[in-house]
């Protein structure tokens, strides 16, 4: 006999007997997301003020037990998240648990290798808000414009930015079974945490969690037959890169920084991180470089610029192109328009084509000329 599918309400039905820390039914406290079934798996999310998150730990553990007691459910992933008011960063709990040096566990887990999946690339930095995720999307659809089968993964649970960056509302359908159907976005495949749970708020993410949730979408997502997949990181060199340089086998990692010191000296780290797990550091972005003045075209160096190059240099690893700081780049990453797919003939997409050509000879090594036959007289 088939047992019916779990539904949304028997879930809730659940969660009425788990107690917040006051003893209100966990479904009375306003604090529950949309509570998303989806063939066995059941996501949702609790949002608390970030003074209290604490004591809502416990909470959470109890809510993911009540929703996988339901007959048929096969998995529970309930994110406690911290509401933060409006303007001031989500909090980072992968930048602040960075392990100490030389801390890195390794040969624990066998990697999680991504059937049909030719080459994983991490894009990555050591400091938030310096352009990873605009440079993943557009780095994927400069790829892809070279004749490759692009994927792109939003590893970045804290703060998924691809719903947004692809202007993507819909949720990935199942197949059969407990695979899920990426989202298709300008010939790019699409995964995202926050094509699951709502994005609004930051998450607060338990170590295994992360380990789960990357899991999830690099095993359970039905991601075809791709040459390259970019992967978007969180910031920082916390558990969640670490989970993945060390279980998902990278072909190498792209570092972008800006031009700043600061960010420089966090592209640093983020460099040695992966060469402390034997991933290959394909090369450094510097993004938002200088300024092209929109009306005349006159190009600014408003900062240092050039840092990244000739930090590169002094790493010894490759330098892939530069960035400018454009308002276009940002109004069409906001409208969920990315620039390359939106004007590829443009010089800003020329900037991320050439970026992406240096990547891919990096990853396939430099295309050579077709040999020339020589018809001797
Ligand atoms: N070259 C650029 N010119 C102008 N704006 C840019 C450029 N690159 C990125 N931005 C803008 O900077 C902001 C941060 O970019 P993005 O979200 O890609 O950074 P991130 O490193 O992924 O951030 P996070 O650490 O939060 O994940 C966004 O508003 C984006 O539109
Ligand atoms: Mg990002």
């Amino acid at each position: 006999m088939k047992t019916m599918a779990p539904t949304k309400q028997q879930v809730l039905d659940r969660l009425a007997s788990v107690a917040a820390p006051d003893g209100t039914p966990l479904t009375a406290t306003g604090t529950l997301s949309d509570v998303v079934v989806a063939d066995g798996k059941v996501f949702f999310s609790i949002t608390v003020d970030a003074a209290v998150v604490q004591g809502w730990e416990s909470v959470r553990q109890r809510a993911e037990a009540a929703a996988r007691a339901v007959p048929g459910v096969q998995s529970a992933l309930v994110a406690l998240t911290a509401e933060r008011k409006p303007g001031t960063p989500p909090p980072r709990p992968a930048e602040r648990r960075a392990p100490p040096p030389g801390a890195v566990p390794r040969g624990g887990q066998s990697p999680i290798s991504v059937a049909g999946v030719e080459s994983i690339i991490a894009v990555a930095s050591g400091k938030g808000g310096v352009g990873k995720s605009t440079t993943a999307v557009n780095l994927a659809l400069g790829l892809s414009h070279l004749g490759l089968k692009v994927g792109i993964l939003d590893a970045d649970i804290y703060g998924p930015s691809l719903p947004k960056l692809l202007s993507v509302r819909e949720r990935p359908q199942t197949l059969g079974g407990t695979r899920l159907k990426p989202i298709t976005r300008h010939g790019l495949t699409v995964m995202s945490i926050g094509f699951l749970i709502e994005e609004e708020t930051p998450m607060i993410w338990r170590g295994p969690m992360v380990i789960s949730a990357l899991t999830q979408m690099l095993r359970e997502v039905e991601w075809g037959e791709l040459d390259v997949m970019v992967v978007d990181m969180p910031p920082g060199t916390g558990d969640a890169q670490l989970t993945m340089a060390q279980q998902v086998p990278l072909k190498g990692a792209v570092i972008v920084s800006t031009p700043q010191d600061l960010a420089l000296i966090d592209a640093r780290r983020g460099i040695a991180m992966f060469r402390r797990v034997n991933v290959p550091v394909l090369g450094i972005v510097e993004n938002m470089s200088y300024f092209l003045c929109p009306k005349c075209g006159t190009r600014s160096d408003i900062f240092s610029h050039g840092g990244a190059r000739h930090e590169a240099e002094r790493l010894g690893v490759p330098f892939l192109g530069e960035v400018p700081l454009d308002m276009n780049i940002r109004e069409t990453s906001d409208a969920g328009r990315p620039v390359v797919a939106t004007a590829p003939d443009g010089p800003l997409a020329a900037a991320y084509h050439d970026i992406a050509a240096r990547v891919r000879d990096q990853l396939t090594g430099p295309t050579r000329p077709p040999p020339r036959i020589v018809i001797e007289a």
